[in-house]
């Protein structure tokens, strides 16, 4: 039995994975800054719940008493505003739970970690490409995929592979929000605001969260031993 960390996984991508994991028989911590949550994502399944925030060295090291053989680095959030308006709190709240957070995670989940080890970061097409209105979430999930090069060219001897999962919007609270922000700021209907969001998906599209999922599996999975610092972009083709 495969001992399995997700942080972020009160809601969304994180829940889906964590409980995914759950079903095939893993041992499932899940992390987040809020325990309601964590118990609901765990729904009688026998996780482990362990409130962090992983902008909190102390309590990031703290879930790694004991080692884990899958780490999840999914813990994020962005918010939309354009860079002339972006205050200096929001730019550096957004690399902490983004960029920090998965440095924290990881360099945690090194310490302890074997053969076999598996790291993930859920990174995002933000990785891969900019877009107006999200500098700082773009700024940060860039530094998540190139902590992630690196740290997979330092693990690779170990046995250990370190890769990103990078989604278009998926189907989420925060692709709800993406979608709440341009009916707002355009002043157009949910359906206009959706094809706006899900335009530069050649799927047209949001994405769900089973296919965020599936990826991430596969990368845990043993069949995935030779891939090592690789973007899996689940965007429909998007990039
Ligand atoms: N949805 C999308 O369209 C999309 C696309 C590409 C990439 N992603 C990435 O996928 C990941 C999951 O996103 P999602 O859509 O599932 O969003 P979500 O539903 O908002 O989930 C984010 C989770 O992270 C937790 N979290 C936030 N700040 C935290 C902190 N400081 N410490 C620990 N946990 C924290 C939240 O729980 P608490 O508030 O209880 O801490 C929440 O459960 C994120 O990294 C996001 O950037 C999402």
């Amino acid at each position: 039995m495969r001992r399995v960390l997700v942080t972020g996984a009160g809601s969304g991508i994180g829940r889906a994975i964590a409980r995914s994991f759950a079903d095939a028989g893993d041992a499932v911590t899940v992390a987040g800054r809020r325990a309601g949550p964590l118990h609901e994502t765990d729904g009688g399944r026998g996780m482990t719940v362990a409130p962090a925030d992983v902008t909190d060295e102390a309590a990031v090291d703290a879930l790694f008493a004991r080692p884990f053989d899958v780490v999840v680095a999914n813990a994020g959030a962005g918010r939309v505003a354009p860079l002339t308006d972006l205050a200096l709190s929001e730019w550096n709240a957004t690399l902490a739970v983004n960029l920090t957070g998965t440095f924290l995670t990881f360099r945690a989940a090194l310490r302890g970690m074997g053969p076999g080890g598996r790291l993930i970061a859920m990174a995002s097409t933000a990785s891969l490409k900019g877009g107006p209105g999200i500098a700082a979430y773009v700024a940060a999930k860039h530094g998540v995929l190139g902590l992630v090069r690196a740290t997979a060219t330092e693990v690779a001897r170990r046995g250990i592979t370190c890769n990103a999962v990078c989604p278009g919007f998926v189907d989420t609270d925060m692709g709800e929000a993406a979608i709440a922000g341009v009916m707002q700021r355009l002043g157009i209907d949910r359906a206009a605001a959706t094809a706006r969001v899900t335009g530069a998906n050649p799927m047209r599209r949001l994405i769900d969260v089973d296919e965020v999922v599936a990826a991430t599996v596969f990368l845990a999975s043993p069949g995935a031993s030779m891939v090592n610092g690789h973007a899996l972009a689940v965007s429909g083709g998007e990039i």
